[in-house]
């Protein structure tokens, strides 16, 4: 019998995806998104909402007592050297390391050797990576193709001389070619220095102050960024050591509410003007507060309206969303892209600035005078190790498609916890766009504000932090390394076999879980 069948190729120009949708008289065959992004499907934003408002009503759900006191008597035994090393750096370091990441419950672990999904600690313990450095290394940790060229280049050239290298240029180039709205890029030590740079040549070229970010998001420890993290709404509760003055140009709005925003950039014309929005696409500390689908369409539009620059924090989403970025996915062009993470691939010096050309040139190192200058610096900033690094990263990325796979795991990873958590009856909630995937058993960054009973609100946050603490400890002795217990970030390294073996290992986990 012969059948008559549809096909149809769908191309949208600014996401540069292909949709191929195959179809016959009993209905469709094959309806397949063909993109570079990592993510196959943007989540459902308003169930997200749903179920994370239903985690919120109930009380933590964390791990059995007994349960607990196992765990923590497998660290004592199977990380003894951990303990031990980590005892002793107290004594030299605050807190014992040097990386808010490293600092897991009940004490951090030391790590030896990392390669592609696998960490291994200095008492011998193999864990699933899903922290990757914080999610810099898409391609698996220490990738070799990449980590030979470094070898190379420190053999043959130096790790740094203070004078161009051509790295630099081989590197801008191929920022330009996957983001074109990068017309100029300057590298930088970190994402901090980038979101820095990216506000003060902002303000430079509108001759305007305040900044305005999503409540809730991060970009980076610069005395004028430490405001409202985690939670929208909290402004400077965690800017300690910081005089008032020097956030009072930043603003913070509640994310998804694009009549906040409105309003906000109305007051402000009142009192000056607005130089930048700057946002994390994805929404709030790596989407962990996902955005509505058109809520970036929305803030550029307003941005328009109101002539104020709009930043794209792509501190995360640059090379994990995509190597064209958020922006890529979403259509959209920003003034400014920050850049950090995947632009180095894994290796120190990870930060960068780039955008308009007519915005950039008030970067231009060198000192001409008469010329209004953003100044930047950084003595190891854009390396030849920096530099190189992101450069043979993205183009390893593009050769292996490596947006593509880690997107496939993310996916695989996400739909597993949900039926894990849907066979159980569980309260908790997994989400993810593409390699960034969240995982709320507790919620500590959704408890809802309300300054009339501020002392109960920080009781509830800190009663959340800590089963969301004990649960990252309950992954980890379990064989997982999740960031900070409530998000993985997946690579191109993390084959079926491994997710399949990391859900089993959640599986565990969750049997260990009760009503507190
Ligand atoms: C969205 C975002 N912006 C900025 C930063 C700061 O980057 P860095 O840690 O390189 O200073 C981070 C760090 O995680 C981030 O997630």
């Amino acid at each position: 019998m012969l059948l008559e069948v549809m096909t149809e190729v769908m191309i949208c120009p600014q996401t540069s995806s292909i949709r191929l949708f195959i179809s016959s008289g009993r209905g469709i065959i094959c309806d397949y998104l063909m993109t570079d992004f990592s993510i196959s499907t943007y989540p459902d934003v308003k169930e997200i909402y749903h179920r994370l408002d239903a985690l919120m009503q109930l009380p933590i759900h964390g791990i059995k007592q007994d349960a607990m006191t196992k765990y923590m008597e497998h660290f004592d035994t199977h990380c003894a050297k951990s303990k031990e090393m980590v005892t002793k750096a107290c004594e030299f370091i605050p807190g014992g390391v040097q990386h808010n990441l490293a600092f897991n419950h009940p004490f951090p672990i030391v790590i030896e050797k990392a390669d592609g999904a696998y960490l291994w600690d200095i008492d011998g313990n193999r864990y699933i990576d899903f922290l990757q450095a914080g999610g810099p290394t898409m391609l698996g940790s220490n990738y070799k193709p990449v980590r030979d060229e470094i070898i190379k280049l420190i053999n043959e050239q130096a790790p740094v001389t203070g004078l161009f290298s051509e790295y630099e240029l081989l590197l801008a180039k191929e920022i330009n070619k996957h983001i074109p709205s990068v017309e100029m890029f300057r590298m930088l030590g970190s994402g901090t220095e980038a979101v820095m740079a990216a506000a003060r040549v902002a303000r430079l070229a509108s001759k305007r102050k305040k900044v305005i970010k999503l409540g809730g998001g991060y970009h980076g420890w610069s005395d004028q960024m430490v405001y409202g993290l985690h939670i929208p709404g909290t402004g400077g509760f965690e800017a300690h050591g910081i005089p008032k003055s020097y956030r009072k140009h930043t603003q913070e709005i509640y994310p998804n509410k694009i009549g906040a925003l409105k309003k906000n950039l109305f007051r402000n014309k009142l009192k000056g003007g607005t130089a930048a929005v700057i946002v994390e696409p994805m929404g709030p500390e790596s989407g962990t507060r996902p955005v509505d689908r058109e809520y970036n369409k929305e803030i550029r539009e307003l941005c328009d309206q109101h002539d104020v620059f709009l930043i794209f924090d792509e501190v995360v989403t640059f090379g994990r969303i995509g190597l064209s970025g958020a922006q890529g996915y979403f259509g959209i062009k920003p003034d400014l892209t920050v850049f950090g993470k995947v632009v180095a691939g894994g290796y120190p010096g990870a930060g960068g600035l780039g955008g308009r050309r007519d915005i950039m040139e008030h970067l231009a190192a060198g000192i001409e005078s008469g010329k209004k200058r953003a100044y930047v610096g950084g003595t190891l900033a854009a390396s030849p190790i920096s530099s190189a690094a992101g450069y043979y990263t993205i183009r390893e990325m593009e050769k292996t498609n490596a947006c593509q796979k880690a997107g496939r795991a993310g996916d695989r990873l996400t739909t597993g916890l949900k039926e894990l958590i849907q066979e159980r009856h569980q309260p908790y909630v997994a989400y993810n766009q593409g390699a960034i995937c969240h995982l709320e058993t507790v919620g500590a960054m959704f408890v809802k504000l309300n300054y009339l009973k501020i002392r109960s609100v920080l009781r509830e946050i800190k009663e959340r932090k800590f089963a969301m603490e004990e649960m990252g400890a309950a992954y980890m002795a379990e064989g997982i390394i999740t960031l900070g217990g409530s998000r993985m970030y997946t690579s191109m390294a993390d084959t079926d076999e491994v997710v399949d073996d990391a859900l089993t290992r959640f599986a565990r986990v969750f049997d260990n879980t009760e009503r507190h």
